[in-house]
């Protein structure tokens, strides 16, 4: 069985991992945040992911028990021991600008420990044209081999959602190419393995990079139109969610779900993963950038809709905010819409309790128990669907909440009927 070594053990990496481990492969995994690597050889992870309803925690533990995983955050040593590389260290965009610096250091490592022979898989998400004009010659020069002759390489984009990894490694259709067909060829037995969906190869890698790009910026296009909608039917007087049920009857219309915003590490920063070969290219890409702005606006546009209807000025007000996750039923918190439009709130003067039992990471306005949240809170704010979080649950709200004008909730999901909401003495305020 293959010999595999992954480089990066976050939200993609360490599912990935386990579904070769799991498929009998020995997997090392090389991570370089000392207490990720820890924890893992421990047991011990905070992802919501599930293989037909195991948990990944009793996943890990059997692969480390079964010898087939271990993590390590020396890459030289791993390296050592695999000869089929898969890298999933990605781009972070921190002020609308990229920073290549993880993957260029992840492949100087290796690329310093390359044999003849061995196969390296991209899989993150990339600039177009990455994997042969930046990472190719990296790993030429640290192992003085011949991408191609000596060693093979190529790009497959990942296309998984959290929550969703186990299932989608195997069953969501792929996309390959490599530096020549050898390369395609060999990726292609690596990932058929865990992949049983077809895997569509093509002719160069540069098309599976940006079509990964627009894979995603597709969707976060999507998103800013029917957020828009959302705001000329909040104008109107008119439903979003039941206009959305209305209009997706037409056969080729498929309209998304409106929202607080757009977050997480992929849609955001598609975006700027294209600009940058663009103005390098001179092509306008102005249709993207709208719409980008139009998300990104989201949140402040849900703080004013809470804004609007506080009873007291908002230097006096208090709001329970349900949900930090960047979407539903996840744990990942990164680049959330609901963290801004939080600093909205904060900024606007208001105090600030927030619930959210998926997300591990603390911050000074997070409470462990929705009773924290919500006692003595002006209104709710719902930002994502969370297990754990019972949102029916008014009476008790209505109980805990202060009574200082009437307490109103604000609904960005499409929980709660207004004539059910408005009984329980709740005002109620949808997208
Ligand atoms: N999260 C998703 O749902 C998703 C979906 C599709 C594609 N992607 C893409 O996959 C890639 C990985 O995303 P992610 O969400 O798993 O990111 P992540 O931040 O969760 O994981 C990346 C890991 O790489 C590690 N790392 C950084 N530098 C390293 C180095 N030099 N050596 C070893 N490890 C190193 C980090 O410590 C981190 O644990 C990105 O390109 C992303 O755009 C992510």
């Amino acid at each position: 069985m293959k010999k595999v070594c992954m480089f990066g053990l976050g939200f993609v990496g360490l599912p990935l991992a386990l579904s070769f481990s799991m498929r009998g492969c020995e997997v090392v995994g090389v991570d370089i945040e000392a207490d990720l690597v820890e924890d893992l050889n421990n047991g011990v992870t905070h992802h919501l992911e599930n293989y037909e309803g195991k948990p990944i925690q009793e996943i890990l533990s059997e692969q480390l028990a079964a010898g087939r995983f271990k993590a390590i955050a020396n890459g030289a040593a791993a390296m050592q021991e695999c000869d089929n590389i898969i890298v999933t260290v990605g781009i972070p965009v921190e002020d609308y600008e990229h920073d290549m610096t993880p993957l260029i250091e992840v492949c100087r490592t290796v690329g310093q420990g390359l044999k003849m022979g061995d196969l390296v898989l991209i899989r993150s998400t990339v600039i177009p044209g990455t994997t042969k004009d930046i990472i190719m010659p990296l790993l030429e020069k640290e192992s003085g081999l011949k991408a191609g002759v000596d060693f093979y390489l190529a790009y497959s984009s990942e296309r998984i959602a959290e929550g969703k990894a186990f299932h989608e490694f195997e069953n969501m259709p792929a996309a390959l190419a490599g530096i020549n067909p050898e390369s395609t060829q060999k990726a292609f037995e690596l990932m058929s393995i865990v992949t049983k969906a077809p895997i569509a190869q093509a002719s160069r890698m540069e098309v599976v990079e940006a079509a990964k790009v627009m894979e995603n910026i597709s969707r976060d296009v999507d998103i800013a139109m029917v957020n828009e909608f959302a705001k000329f039917c909040k104008a109107m007087g008119v439903d979003i969610f039941e206009l959305v049920s209305i209009a997706n009857t037409h056969d080729r219309v498929n309209l998304l779900t409106p929202g607080p915003g757009v977050g997480g590490y992929c849609l955001p920063n598609a975006l700027f993963y294209l600009l940058p070969k663009a103005k390098e290219l001179d092509v306008n890409l102005e249709l993207l950038s709208t719409a980008r702005r139009v998300n990104e606006d989201m949140p402040r546009y849900v703080a004013n809709l809470v804004l609007r209807n506080l009873p007291v000025a908002p230097g006096l007000a208090k709001i329970a905010v349900f949900g930090l996750a960047m979407k539903d039923y996840s744990n990942d918190d990164r680049v959330s819409p609901a963290h801004s439009v939080v600093s909205n709130l904060i900024d606007a003067g208001c105090e600030v309790k927030a619930f959210d039992p998926a997300v591990p990471e603390d911050y000074d306005f997070k409470v462990d128990s929705i009773e924290d949240a919500v006692k003595d809170a002006h209104g709710i704010v719902v930002l994502t669907k969370q297990n754990g979080i019972d949102y029916m649950d008014l009476d008790r709200f209505y109980g805990l909440m202060s009574k200082e004008g009437t307490p109103f909730i604000v609904d960005t999901k499409n929980l709660y009927e207004p004539e059910l909401v408005n009984g329980k003495g709740f005002k109620l305020e949808r997208l």
